[in-house]
């Protein structure tokens, strides 16, 4: 039998012809105008891939969707994953290759105070999605979970083996959208979960970042008081660690959507369904992310006084060591980086984006 050729115009290089090809094919981003969907849809224009955002802008921006179409050819859909019609629509109209699959409520207090929006938007929403996937035989997504789904730690390093005993809806929430997506299996789904521990930095180059007023995240918070910008609060518990604050795993962003990149990959030529830790592996508690900060800036944060998250606990930290193995992922970026491009971040936009 004759061997296929390949032809490429011999004015383009081997990566150059790659990369066209790669722009056949369209990646859906649910929740790309958030956080970290905004960043996953730089890197993907970034590596030639078209990309379509679909986002009803509860808590995103239209903004980063305006800076990222001058990267890449971007669309954007704004619609509600809990309505059926909209998001049909967007299969309807594009050939989707594969799902990175952000959308989500994601506060831990709010979910303690309102579970059933959590409960409707992250479970109803997901499961619209999957079976849009399935009703038009998309067959590979990518789902953001997090180490929330593991509740209170029995062991540390935390492997994806752990028990999983969320403590609170959000967590449950996400739980519960990944026990749904083995059994899209059966109709062909291939699925990465990802579960998240603790995002922080925006983009190296300062163009998009997290804009959530006030932001939830710690490391954000802090910067946010070191630049003047507004009062950094204390907002944990009392809880069992040595210095009485909470112990957490911080990844940066943009090695967050690097690992995205590898499991799309890792789909892309035939992986099976699996689930990963995105972690460091190491703890840091809340005073130490204050005091990397402090040093950063040299200032002494003022401290006011807040009440106390609910639905919090002690420790958690990743073993990352199943990520770093199969995807061949490692994460590049220091906590000094992730302050360095806050800093950048809210210099530009101290009010973050424009509603
Ligand atoms: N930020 C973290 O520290 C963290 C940690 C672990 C996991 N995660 C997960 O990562 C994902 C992204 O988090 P983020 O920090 O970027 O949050 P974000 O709020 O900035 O982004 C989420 C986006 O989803 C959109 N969205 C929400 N519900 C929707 C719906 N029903 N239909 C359409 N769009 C909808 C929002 O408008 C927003 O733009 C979430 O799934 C979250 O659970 C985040």
């Amino acid at each position: 039998m004759k061997k296929k050729i390949l032809i490429t115009p011999h004015h383009l290089t081997e990566s150059k012809a790659k990369k066209l090809t790669r722009t056949h094919k369209k990646i859906l981003v649910t929740g790309g105008a958030g956080y970290i969907g905004s960043h996953a849809v730089k890197l993907f224009l970034e590596k030639g891939y078209e990309v379509v955002v679909f986002d009803n802008l509860f808590r995103g921006f239209k903004e980063p969707i305006q800076i990222l179409k001058k990267i890449g050819k971007l669309s954007f859909i704004q619609g509600d994953l809990r309505n059926k019609v909209d998001i049909e629509k967007v299969f309807r109209t594009h050939k989707i290759d594969c799902v990175l699959h952000f959308a989500a409520l994601c506060l831990v207090n709010e979910s303690m105070e309102n579970p059933g929006l959590y409960f409707e938007n992250n479970v109803c929403g997901s499961l619209n999605l999957f079976e849009a996937m399935k009703k038009f035989k998309v067959g590979k997504i990518i789902f953001s979970s997090t180490c929330a789904t593991y509740g209170e730690t029995k062991y540390l390093p935390v492997d994806e083996a752990h028990p999983q005993n969320p403590v609170n809806p959000y967590g449950e929430s996400k739980l519960l959208v990944e026990k749904m997506l083995p059994w899209y299996e059966t109709f062909g789904l291939r699925y990465v979960i990802l579960r998240y521990f603790n995002i922080c930095g925006a983009a190296t180059s300062g163009i998009i970042g997290d804009s959530k007023k006030p932001s939830q995240l710690l490391m954000q918070n802090a910067v946010r008081g070191a630049m003047g910008i507004e009062p950094f609060a204390f907002t944990c518990a009392k809880v069992k660690t040595p210095d009485e604050t909470p112990i957490r795993d911080y990844i940066d962003v943009e090695d967050l959507v690097e690992a995205h990149f590898a499991a799309y990959e890792f789909l892309r030529v035939g992986g099976k369904s699996d689930v990963f830790n995105l972690g460091n592996g190491k703890g840091y508690s809340v005073k130490e992310i204050v005091s990397e900060v402090e040093q950063n800036f040299g200032v002494k944060l003022k401290k006011v006084k807040a009440p106390a998250r609910k639905g919090e606990y002690a420790k958690i930290f990743a073993n990352p060591k199943k990520a770093q193995r199969i995807l061949k992922w490692r994460p590049r970026k220091s906590i000094a980086d992730s302050v360095e491009s806050l800093k950048k971040w809210y210099d530009g936009h101290p009010d973050g984006y424009e509603k």
